[in-house]
């Protein structure tokens, strides 16, 4: 029974946004706390960093108790953003993220990463065109590129194990040939290529070099190239003693916005929200930049519908005017980012469970195939399923990454504070000494 639904919504209607969202929602009802709910959950598959909000949130309360609300705030304002919040957002990404100066005219601003991608893909690709991505991947790509432009998501297979990428991401220009005449065979065209960096799941970085590899091989096959760098400020320290080993060489973060200025190329494009860097998700704010100049016009002109509230563009206008108050912020979150990884880290590699060294990003992805009781889907699920009743921990699972290993799952270490994660990691050693 379609009850008086489109195609489109009947589709809607029987697709959930992912498989743990009910896990999760009823895992929040019942969170662990040490005094209140010594026996409650641990829910570490959002992707939710709650380390840093208490200062960020000091710092919003005073913005509305001592200023004056702007009369442009009540307001219809330019389908990007208004002027002064962008000629804000600028500065600050120039100064903290990219390095180089932003033009403030080619920065479109969305209701979170999650309507940009949308948005991206609708003035971008036509129905039926695909945006290729590295596996594993976020899995809500394959949703956010087909809700309203209808296009279709293509994982390309890069690896197998956890070991080969335990040095650096793989991605070379083989893979991108494999991966444009495998999609054109099916009379489809290869329209998008999509980076996460750092990446989601795995916290790996491309380098400089990789990222202009990838670009010039994007800008000669006439395939947009996008970087996410929605975690490009959730960096860790890998010169920490407790985990420097697992680093073999330095491998620093760099913006895509440098090569893009470099190129001034029609096909290249970046991704950002405050979602994750300032644990804001619920602020709805992400952005794009691009020296596509036709691109950022059809942006402006339909995106009303997806604009983040001026209300919202204000308050984080005036966060970003004290750049010595973000710049701390940055500073002490990428601290605790790293000693919440640390202490997950030394569990489990005292437990022999493998991961892939994180450079960034809230997240370590963890290889448990050795408690699958098969190399299967079902095992793979049930295993996530048992976990979770005995520890009381919901991780992310590996289904819907695009990845070809089962037994593959994503923890997301900052959703709770250094002493909580602690009894998790200790429920975890007890499962494991127990199975
Ligand atoms: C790579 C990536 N892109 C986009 C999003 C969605 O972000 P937002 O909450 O800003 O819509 C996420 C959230 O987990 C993500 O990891």
């Amino acid at each position: 029974m379609n009850r008086g639904l489109s195609n489109r919504g009947i589709k809607a209607s029987k697709t959930i946004m992912r498989v743990d969202m009910e896990a999760y929602f009823e895992a929040i009802q019942n969170l662990y706390d040490k005094n209140e709910n010594p026996n409650g959950t641990f829910p570490l598959n959002m992707a939710e960093n709650k380390l840093s909000w208490h200062l960020l949130k000091d710092k919003i309360q005073a913005i509305s108790r001592e200023k004056d609300i702007p009369e442009w705030v009540a307001g219809y304002t330019s389908g990007k953003g208004s002027s002064s919040f962008r000629e804000a957002a600028a500065h600050f990404l120039s100064e903290c993220l990219a390095g180089i100066d932003l033009d403030p005219e080619l920065l479109a601003f969305s209701a979170g990463a999650t309507s940009v991608v949308e948005m991206t893909a609708l003035v971008l690709g036509d129905e039926g065109d695909v945006m290729a991505v590295p596996a594993p991947c976020y899995p809500v790509y394959k949703q956010d590129v087909a809700n309203i432009a209808n296009m279709e998501r293509y994982d390309i297979i890069t690896h197998h194990d956890i070991s080969e990428i335990k040095n650096g991401l793989i991605l070379n220009i083989d893979h991108l040939e494999h991966t444009k005449k495998e999609i054109e065979s099916q009379g489809k065209r290869f329209k998008m290529l999509a980076l996460t960096n750092p990446d989601n799941p795995t916290g790996g970085l491309f380098s400089y070099k990789k990222l202009l590899e990838v670009a010039e091989w994007c800008i000669e096959n006439e395939v947009h190239l996008i970087v996410n760098e929605i975690y490009g400020l959730s960096l860790i320290d890998t010169t920490h003693p407790a985990i420097a080993a697992d680093y073999s060489s330095e491998l620093p973060f760099v913006s895509f916005i440098q090569i893009m200025k470099d190129k001034q190329s029609d096909y290249l494009h970046w991704w950002y929200s405050l979602s994750k860097d300032f644990g804001i998700s619920g602020f709805r704010m992400g952005a794009t930049y691009s020296y596509n100049e036709a691109f950022i016009n059809a942006y402006e002109n339909i995106n009303y519908s997806h604009l983040t509230s001026n209300y919202t563009q204000w308050i984080m206008e005036e966060v970003f005017k004290d750049l010595d108050f973000v710049k701390k912020y940055i500073a002490t979150n990428q601290r605790l980012l790293t000693e919440a990884y640390v202490i997950v880290i030394q569990k489990l590699r005292e437990l022999n469970i493998e991961y892939v060294p994180s450079r960034g990003s809230l997240f370590i992805w963890a290889d448990f195939s050795k408690f699958l009781t098969e190399n299967t889907l079902e095992a793979e699920r049930a295993f996530w399923s048992l976990f979770y009743e005995k520890t009381g921990i919901l991780l992310t699972p590996g289904e819907g990454f695009g990845h070809t290993k089962r037994g593959l799952y994503r923890i997301v270490y900052p959703f709770f504070g250094s002493e909580a994660l602690e009894v998790a990691m200790k429920r975890l050693e007890n499962f494991v000494k127990n199975n």
